[in-house]
C-alpha cells in the first residue's frame, strides 16, 4: 500500500462521511482503482461503514475495484449504437485486444467496456479510448485505431 499517496487524498479532505465521493473519485483518478486496503482506511477515517463505501463504489460506473489498463476502451452499445452495430463492434475490439468486454489485457494496457451511449448518438457507432471521441466507427477501423495506444 502507498500510504503516502493516500495521505496527500486525505488531507486535501475535512474527514467528514460527505467527503465521500470526492475522496474516492480522487484515489480512483490517481490509482486508476479502489485498492481494498486504501478503501479500509477510508472508512476509518472518514467514519463510514466499509458496506457503505463498497455500496457506492459498485453503484457508480466511474468506480472500479479492480486495476484497469492503462487506456480504457468504451464502446457504445447504447439503442442507436446498438442499431447501428456497436455489439459487434466492441467485440471485434475485443478480439483485437485479446480480452472480453469487461476486462483488462494482459499487459495492462487497456480495459474494454460497453457503456449505454455516449451522447453523439447522431454519429453512431461511437466508441471512446480514454478522453478521445471515435466517430461512425467500422470494424474495419479498429485496427488503426487500436494500434495509436499500444505500447
Ligand atoms: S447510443 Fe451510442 S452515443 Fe448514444
Amino acid at each position: 500500500m502507498d500510504l503516502e499517496r493516500l495521505e496527500g487524498i486525505l488531507g486535501r479532505f475535512d474527514g467528514l462521511p460527505a467527503d465521500l465521493i470526492p475522496v474516492l473519485q480522487e484515489i480512483q483518478d490517481s490509482y486508476n482503482y479502489l485498492p481494498k486496503e486504501e478503501l479500509n482506511i477510508v472508512a476509518q477515517r472518514l467514519n463510514v461503514p466499509l458496506s457503505q463505501i463498497y455500496s457506492v463504489a459498485t453503484f457508480f460506473k466511474m468506480f472500479s475495484l479492480l486495476p484497469k489498463g492503462k487506456h480504457v476502451c468504451r464502446v457504445c452499445v447504447g439503442t442507436t449504437c446498438h442499431l447501428k452495430g456497436g455489439q459487434r463492434l466492441a467485440e471485434s475490439v475485443g478480439h483485437r485486444l485479446g480480452v472480453d468486454i469487461g476486462y483488462t489485457t494482459k499487459d495492462m494496457n487497456f480495459t474494454l467496456e460497453t457503456v449505454g451511449c455516449l451522447g453523439s448518438c447522431a454519429q453512431a457507432p461511437v466508441m471512446m479510448i480514454d478522453d478521445t471521441y471515435f466517430a461512425r466507427v467500422t470494424v474495419d477501423k479498429v485496427p488503426k485505431i487500436i494500434k495509436q495506444y499500444q505500447k
